[in-house]
C-alpha cells in the first residue's frame, strides 16, 4: 500500500541557517510526528534555493514561506 505523504522543503543554506533555517526544520520534524500530522509530511533540507533575502524559506503545499516560524507553516499546513 502506498502512503502519499506531501513534502517540505526547509532551505539549510549558509544564509538560512544563519536565520533559523535548522532550528525550522528541527521544530517542523518535532510537530509533524505528532497527531495531527504524523505520517503525512516528509521533510527535506535543500541547499540555497536563491531567495536568501527571504530567509529562513520552506515551502509548503505550493506556497513559499518567505521569513517564516514554525507556526505559521503548521497554520497553513492544518488547513485542508
Ligand atoms: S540560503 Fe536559503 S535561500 Fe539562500
Amino acid at each position: 500500500m502506498k502512503v502519499k505523504r506531501q513534502l517540505i522543503l526547509i532551505c539549510t543554506g549558509k544564509d538560512c541557517k544563519k536565520s533559523g533555517g535548522k532550528e525550522l526544520y528541527r521544530e517542523l520534524k518535532k510537530s509533524t510526528a505528532k497527531e495531527p500530522f504524523k505520517g503525512q509530511f516528509k521533510l527535506i533540507k535543500t541547499k540555497c534555493m536563491d531567495m536568501c533575502k527571504s530567509a529562513p524559506l520552506a515551502v509548503a503545499k505550493d506556497f513559499y514561506f518567505k521569513k517564516t516560524s514554525p507556526l505559521k507553516v503548521l497554520e497553513v499546513l492544518k488547513k485542508p
